[in-house]
């Protein structure tokens, strides 16, 4: 989410700074801006939409500065447009910072500033950065970003200039990323590598809470009480391409892994400080909260997949009947839909044709309609009554994860929203859920930081050459096993199929031999013992059994071929964890039969046709 350069040197930056940009490119790209000091003042430049358009009025920008920042933007608070679009200023215009991440106590911080009368252009949370600095400044922009920095509350990385030391970039961090390119007479601050790997591969990576002062002639790291800290200059042989990847082989495997972030952003300001769940901007009053009929989710494929899921959850806590649609086929129905009905589009995207057109179709039909999208400005987001906003950041591999995750997350706050809303779940019953919520992506962090990938690997190394699977679940596990088969159609080309594990005696069964794999969702559920005597029948054909279990379950371990354990949690949580290692398995059989996973053949990453 948001991509960030600053460069100190003796050549002129402009379009060191542009260049760097269009590697950071794929971490957002609705806005963007420039900020260069050149004759002892700013010159800035902001666009809206994608880098071509900062490309084409790139001139305007004065050719000679020697120093500057620059961002492309992923909307979290604000819309896309030139005032929102970093880099920020100050009132008095001597200072200029860019931010990547979320400020969440930015609104007490801005009406704090406003009523010591500072005035601001923009909606962002980024901007009170500024306004902070600008109060703060005493001489040193090193301790003025130290003192923003004690301020502010969230996770976020800025840079900030200021006139007075046209010498002096300094960065900080706190939980997301930000690392320094060393050079000789030239030095830089970025997001990630590959904004300025072209002009160097020595790199350093500052820890949270180090205040990076980067010069022409050097780099300078102090702790929060200016005390010097050491930190090594590592190189990095990676090429372009990998780098982008942050080290991993593909971009897929990174996002599987950024998986706990996107769910700690998603929950981000979204649980209170009592316990309960505050969604904003859905367009839903009390009023129509307490009217609802019943709710209709459309979406395609993952994001169906994140519907059906959310059905569990709206059903079993909002006490409200919920239909989930495949949208290609709910928008050539003539179906019954009333004003007392929620339309519920989920579309990581916003774009995708199908989810566009039945959405459409449910708002002429009368219903409100709700979307769910990982994008601010796409199209589902402008059409809809409301927005709930999923925070994955930019997926680039084409196989959807960190956005179902966090679409999955989405619809299980939406339910215990509407849940206290309707009187279904009394605040303590809320507080419990949310207590338990806001552990999770912790739990999942640890889980990926303690080799699970590597355990997974294993198992699917062993059965990548197997001509078919099978995947079973039920109840809030189906959806799980459903998507774990589509994320091995898309991307191994193994036919797999997934069904409800108490249908499967009614015809799948049949397709069952000696040695089939046969993958199950078996963590902890009020279905487990049914689960099981499924797992007995698959076990009777001679099928093998690959078990995704609650940890610490050793019975099914005597039962099973293999197991693979994730964090034992609420059943209605275990979605969150039990896709992860589907995933990884899908991602490691594909590996191993040589395909290309990013790409998956015949497929696009949003699909805008029918
Ligand atoms: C599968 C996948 C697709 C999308 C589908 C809908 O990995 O990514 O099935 O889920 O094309 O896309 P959105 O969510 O953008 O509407």
């Amino acid at each position: 989410m948001c991509g960030i350069i600053g460069y100190v040197g003796d050549r002129p930056c402009r379009d060191i700074l542009f260049r760097g940009l269009r590697k950071l490119e794929y971490r957002g790209y609705d806005s963007a801006g420039i900020s260069v000091i050149d004759d002892g003042r700013f010159s800035l430049l902001h666009s809206v939409g994608n880098l071509d358009n900062l490309e084409a009025i790139l001139d305007q920008l004065g050719g000679d500065g020697t120093m500057g920042i620059a961002h492309t933007r992923w909307a979290t608070h604000g819309r896309p447009s030139t005032e929102n679009a970093h880099p920020h200023t100050d009132c008095s215009g001597r200072f200029a910072i860019v931010l990547n991440g979320i400020v969440e106590n930015y609104l007490s911080l801005r009406a704090e500033l406003q009523e010591e009368g500072h005035t601001f252009t923009s909606e962002t949370d980024a901007e009170v950065v500024a306004h902070l600095i600008e109060r703060a400044y005493q001489g040193s922009l090193q301790k003025a970003v130290v003192e923003a920095y004690r301020l502010m509350e969230g996770h976020f990385t800025f840079c900030a200039i200021a006139v007075d030391e046209p010498d002096t970039i300094v960065g900080i961090r706190k939980e997301t990323p930000l690392v320094v390119g060393v050079s000789e007479g030239e030095n830089f601050l970025a997001s990630a590598i590959p904004a300025f790997l072209a002009e160097t591969r020595s790199v350093i990576f500052p820890d949270d809470g180090d205040v990076v002062v980067v010069r022409r002639d050097g780099v300078f790291i102090a702790d929060l009480d200016g005390n010097p800290v050491e930190r090594p200059v590592e190189g990095v042989d990676w090429d372009d391409e990998a780098a982008e990847k942050a080290g991993y082989e593909t971009f897929m495997l990174k996002e599987i892994h950024e998986q706990p972030t996107a769910l700690a952003d998603t929950l981000t300001e979204r649980i209170g400080p009592d316990g309960s769940v505050a969604l904003e901007g859905l367009g839903l009053d009390a009023e129509t909260i307490e009217g609802l009929g019943r709710i209709v989710i459309v979406a395609c494929g993952t994001s169906y997949h994140a519907g059906l899921i959310g059905k569990h959850a709206l059903e079993r806590w909002a006490r409200l009947p919920v239909e989930v649609e495949v949208a290609s086929e709910f928008r050539y129905r003539d179906p019954v839909i009333g004003p007392d009905c929620l339309c519920i589009a989920i579309s990581q995207s916003g774009e995708t044709a199908d989810t566009l057109a039945a959405m459409r179709l449910a708002r002429q039909a009368g219903a409100r309609v709700l979307a769910v999208s990982n994008i601010v400005g796409s199209q589902a987001t402008r059409e809809a009554d409301g927005v709930l906003f999923t925070r994955a950041g930019l997926e680039i591999g084409v196989a959807a994860t960190k956005t179902f995750i966090s679409q999955v997350l989405a619809m299980l706050l939406l339910g215990l929203y509407l849940g206290e809303k309707r009187g279904h779940l009394s605040r303590d019953q809320v507080r419990t859920y949310t207590q338990e919520l806001r552990r999770v992506p912790a739990m999942l962090s640890d889980y990926l930081e303690d080799g699970a990938a590597d355990r997974v690997e294993e198992v699917a190394c062993r059965y990548s050459s197997a001509s078919y699977f099978m995947c079973l679940g039920r109840n809030i596990g189906l959806p799980v096993a459903l998507e774990g088969a589509l994320k091995l159609k898309e991307i191994s080309y193994v036919p797999t199929e997934a069904y409800a594990a108490g249908e499967m005696k009614h015809g799948p069964i049949a397709l069952l031999e000696e040695g089939s794999p046969v993958l199950v969702v078996a963590t902890d559920s009020r279905v487990y013992d049914k689960l099981i005597s499924n797992v007995q029948e698959v076990r009777a054909r001679g099928a093998r059994v690959i078990a995704i279990a609650s940890e610490g379950n050793e019975s099914l371990a005597e039962m099973a071929d293999e197991i693979i354990y994730v964090p034992r949690s609420d059943e209605m949580f275990a979605p969150l964890f039990a896709i992860v290692p589907l995933q990884l398995f899908a991602y490691h059989v594909a590996r191993c039969r040589g395909e290309k996973v990013d790409q998956p053949r015949n497929l696009a990453k949003t699909v805008t046709v029918e």
